[in-house]
């Protein structure tokens, strides 16, 4: 599995505090099937200053740890970007996307969408970026109408769930969000979010439940083979509700599907 979304580069936001805490969390996901973990620290104007150049000397001296401690996990440097009018300039002079990418993770108001959230993901577009929103199920605006996560979808963005509420760790209202966009197959991607304090692999124990309620093939698309394209020139895929086990494939999905070789 690969995790695209994590606060465990050491003291540098809320996540976790210190490099041992850091190096048990990443022991935590070796052994339960994780083999890379993009380390994605908050970029948060005025609060969190985690620039490239800011977070990159923290990185090196954490691989470097990494590797005399035994922990076989390959790392690396993203950000957890807090949406904004002048998010173009930033991202760019700081290079702050996941790893080498032009994919950049991005959070906004958990307690209310800006009115005006897709003209800031437009501009970045615009720059070339491909943008994935972390967890949707925890905004208030698609709690109450979960529908609002297909504009979201319709404007290019993709859609990243957290482990943790598929296994209702972030309470009932979450929990049956992020099941109604899965049962829905709005979803591209589940990662941890892993802020230094997991006991156990919330993405293996969500893996599992993904595989039993979904199938393996859609476990395996969005826990490694999406994460593994970013990067790379290829096409991420979203679920479709078609693919789910038991549902008919209409004929306008067959018709799409014979044009354009694409579900
Ligand atoms: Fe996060």
């Amino acid at each position: 599995m690969i995790d695209i979304h994590s606060h465990l580069l050491p003291g540098v936001d809320d996540g976790s505090s210190s490099i041992q805490q850091t190096l048990e969390q990443l022991r935590i996901m070796a052994q339960a099937g994780t083999n890379k973990v993009y380390l994605t620290p908050h970029f948060m104007r005025n609060l969190y200053n985690n620039t490239r150049s800011a977070t990159r000397p923290v990185f090196d001296n954490l691989l470097q740890k990494v590797k005399s401690a035994g922990v076989n996990i390959s790392l690396e440097l993203g950000c957890e970007f807090f949406i904004d009018n002048q998010a173009v300039e930033t991202v760019k002079a700081e290079n702050l996307t996941l790893g080498d990418s032009n994919y950049v993770l991005f959070e906004s108001m958990l307690q209310q969408l800006p009115s005006d959230i897709f003209s800031m993901t437009y501009q970045l577009q615009k720059a070339g970026y491909k943008l994935i929103m972390a967890h949707p199920e925890r905004y208030s605006n698609i709690i109450k109408s979960p529908s609002l996560a297909e504009d979201f979808l319709h404007h290019d963005i993709y859609l990243q769930i957290n482990a943790g509420s598929l296994l209702g760790q972030y309470g009932r209202n979450i929990h049956h969000t992020a099941l109604w966009l899965l049962d829905r197959g709005f979803a591209h991607f589940i990662a941890s979010d892993n802020h230094g304090d997991h006991r156990m692999s919330v993405l293996a124990e969500a893996y599992n439940f993904v595989s039993q309620h979904y199938g393996d093939k859609i476990a395996e698309m969005l826990f490694e083979s999406n994460p593994a394209r970013i990067g790379t020139a290829d096409k991420i895929e979203l679920i479709n509700h078609w693919r789910l086990p038991g549902k008919p494939v209409s004929l306008w999905h067959k018709l799409k599907r014979f044009f354009t070789g694409y579900e």
